[in-house]
């Protein structure tokens, strides 16, 4: 193809980011006219929730690294901001591609939209184009700090590639206008059918002496349900309920752990032995938990996908998802914590899900950008 080479950056900053920009990574990089860069924020900095999902996913290291880390999400989506626009300005990418909905995903989206260019005849004009990837989720609810990144993202962005068809609606309710929508499906399912074999060839859940099918698996880090003292507590002390069922596995959050320390809650679980307490694990032994697990307890928003994917009762923590074709169609259900234990004995009585063939979640996401991608510079 006669296409010049355009300049393409892949923004990675927090953990459930990673597994959303490898596949595309991987694409992009057999294509002559792309040249990617990964640039990395630094949302995320500990060897257990960044550099550990580079190696499991064969990302090479960033070429480029904001290093901001922490800070109250003003601190965050600004430092974000003054150092991407730096990188911008010496740069000139003739597109940013940002994924996800956490903070860094508002903040290189302000930056590349609001950049100017000060080269006359630069190839794109005046700015980078933007998209975004996995648009047009919506939980409705705004005192959740990702469905806020995810309004402005999307209402700023160029190029919108939603996951599933409750996304094109809810872009369109919004006002946007239809020819950015493209709906590519999910990209995490590329991930997960690009490294099944690296997943397979493990037996993680041995290292604790448990069997295939015969334990749980537990994720919280959300603010809503590991922020407050009493709701931590008693939701540490339904899950020691729930351990005496079926053992459960425990990867901690950095936030979690803080405040499980903080509160003095952390022996509540530790001194309970069918709860194994572990650090975050990386992509491929994480995924390898989920493969192998009876139900997921969590409240992330990346393993309701994965685990109806793969046909795994899923417990999610939270009175509204922005993902609700995994309760439509596929394994997942909504959760209060008074509900847990009652639904946990009807998951572990009942123990039939099917897996759910959901449209474009097929492990070919990755492809249908780049195609997207080539027919918008081809034009
Ligand atoms: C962020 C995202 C959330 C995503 C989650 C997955 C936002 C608003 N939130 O939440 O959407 O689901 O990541 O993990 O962007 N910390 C460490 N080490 C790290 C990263 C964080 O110790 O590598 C600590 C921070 O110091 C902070 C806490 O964990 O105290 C929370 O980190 P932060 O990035 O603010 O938000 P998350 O809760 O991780």
């Amino acid at each position: 193809m006669n296409f010049k080479t355009i300049t393409i950056h892949l923004i990675a900053a927090a953990r459930p980011n990673f597994m959303k920009i490898a596949p595309l990574y991987h694409a992009l990089k057999k294509e002559k006219w792309a040249d990617t860069i990964i640039v990395h924020t630094g949302q995320h900095y500990d060897l257990n929730m960044s550099d550990a999902f580079f190696k499991d996913l064969n990302l090479p290291e960033p070429d480029i690294h904001l290093g901001v880390g922490s800070g109250t999400h003003a601190e965050q989506t600004g430092q974000v901001m003054i150092e991407y626009e730096k990188v911008l300005l010496e740069h000139r990418p003739d597109m940013v591609i940002v994924v996800g909905d956490v903070n860094s995903t508002i903040a290189c989206t302000l930056a590349a939209t609001k950049v100017t260019y000060d080269l006359p005849h630069h190839s794109r004009g005046l700015r980078p184009l933007v998209a975004h990837l996995e648009a047009g989720l919506r939980s409705f609810d705004r005192t959740m700090p990702e469905e806020i990144n995810r309004l402005v993202t999307d209402s700023l962005s160029d190029i919108l590639w939603t996951p599933s068809p409750d996304g094109d609606e809810n872009l369109k309710r919004e006002g946007i206008s239809e020819d950015k929508i493209i709906r590519v499906g999910n990209i995490m399912i590329d991930s997960l059918e690009m490294f099944r074999e690296k997943i397979e060839k493990k037996a993680v859940y041995k290292e604790f002496g448990l069997k295939k099918h015969e334990y749980g698996l537990i994720t919280l880090h959300r603010p809503s349900n590991v922020d407050e003292q009493n709701k931590l507590k008693t939701l540490c002390q339904l899950l020691c309920r729930i351990a005496g069922k079926i053992p459960l596995i425990f990867p901690i959050h950095p936030r979690t752990r803080k405040n499980l320390i903080n509160y003095g809650l952390i022996n509540v679980l530790n001194g309970f032995g069918k709860i194994v307490l572990l650090e975050p694990l990386s992509y491929v032994p994480f995924m390898n938990l989920v493969f192998n697990c009876s139900l997921v307890i969590t409240d992330s928003g990346g393993i309701q996908e994965e685990t109806s994917y793969l046909g795994i009762p899923c417990l999610t923590l939270r009175s509204n998802t922005e993902r609700p074709v995994t309760i439509i169609q596929g394994t997942n259900q909504l959760c209060e914590i008074s509900d847990i234990v009652m639904k946990v004995d009807k998951i572990l009585s009942n123990n039939i899900c099917l897996g759910s063939q959901i449209e474009f979640w097929d492990g070919k996401t990755a492809a249908r950008i780049v195609e997207s991608i080539e027919a918008r510079i081809n034009c």
